[in-house]
């Protein structure tokens, strides 16, 4: 991936900086984007420690106008976008009977607006290149509904993936590659604020019988951003243990 420049979101912890780093190692130039800063200058430096190359951009994913300025913003300092992956989420667990609308409009605008609109921007970028790769992160509640209190968490994932295929027709033409990633459960903050029982009731349904690291699924999205997947587009690819196999 030399050569390669990569936006990774919601890149401070959990899946997005594991991905960040994996892309680092296998030589991209890595803008790593989040809405905690400290975090993120960690990350940068874990990467710089390994000898990869990383800037750290603030962005909160849910503000088109943040999301144009961050693909200005890594052009300046990289100059080009090969390799968006769309990560950044929000999971609170919140009954059907009491989500609010406020918290309904939060949820999709985070998880599912830049899946619009910094693809769009991006693309913008990687379309005289005639190459591109976009990585969306949905989850195995966008493929089979929700679990564990997540309704409305499942709408914004199931949408990201009827998005993925849209915008993977719309910008084959320019040879950009657009997936999606339906990860099962993660061990990361995100599963954290699930009740013990319920995540010990989880790992029973899973064939491979425990959670993911965030680095199983980084490996997954590396593949899919690499020069090897040149054939791949509009997919989603299930990276969840065989909890769901659809
Ligand atoms: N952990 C799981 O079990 C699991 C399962 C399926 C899918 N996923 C998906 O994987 C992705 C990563 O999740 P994770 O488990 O690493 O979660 P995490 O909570 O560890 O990390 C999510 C990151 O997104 C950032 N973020 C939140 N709101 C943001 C905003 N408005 N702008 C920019 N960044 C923002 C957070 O600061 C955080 O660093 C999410 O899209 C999530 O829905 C996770």
């Amino acid at each position: 991936m030399k050569d390669r420049v990569a936006i990774v979101t919601g890149a401070a912890r959990g899946i997005g900086a594991a991905t960040a780093q994996v892309l680092a190692q296998k030589g991209a130039k890595v803008a790593v984007t989040d809405i905690d800063v400290e975090l993120l200058e960690q990350v940068v430096a874990t990467i710089k420690q390994a000898g990869g190359e990383a800037t750290a951009f603030l962005c909160d994913v849910s503000r088109p106008e943040q999301t144009d300025q961050l693909v200005n913003d890594v052009v300046a300092t990289y100059g080009k976008v090969d390799i968006l992956v769309n990560n950044a989420g929000i999971c609170p667990r919140i009954p059907v009977d009491e989500m609010t609308e406020e918290m309904f409009d939060r949820m999709f605008n985070i998880n599912l607006k830049p899946v619009f609109f910094l693809t769009r921007a991006a693309a913008n970028v990687m379309k005289p290149y005639k190459w591109g790769r976009v990585v969306n992160i949905s989850s195995t509640g966008g493929r089979i509904g929700a679990v564990h209190n997540s309704t409305v968490y499942s709408g914004t994932k199931g949408g990201m993936l009827a998005m993925t295929k849209s915008l993977a027709r719309h910008y084959a033409p320019y040879n950009i590659l657009i997936n999606a990633i339906a990860p099962g459960a993660v061990d990361t903050r995100m599963f954290a604020n699930v009740a013990a029982e319920a995540r010990d009731e989880y790992v029973e349904t899973v064939p491979l019988r425990r959670f993911a690291q965030p680095i199983e699924i980084a490996q997954s999205i590396v593949h899919l951003c690499s020069e090897e997947t040149t054939w791949v587009t509009g997919a989603t690819l299930d990276v969840n243990g065989g909890v769901v196999m659809v």
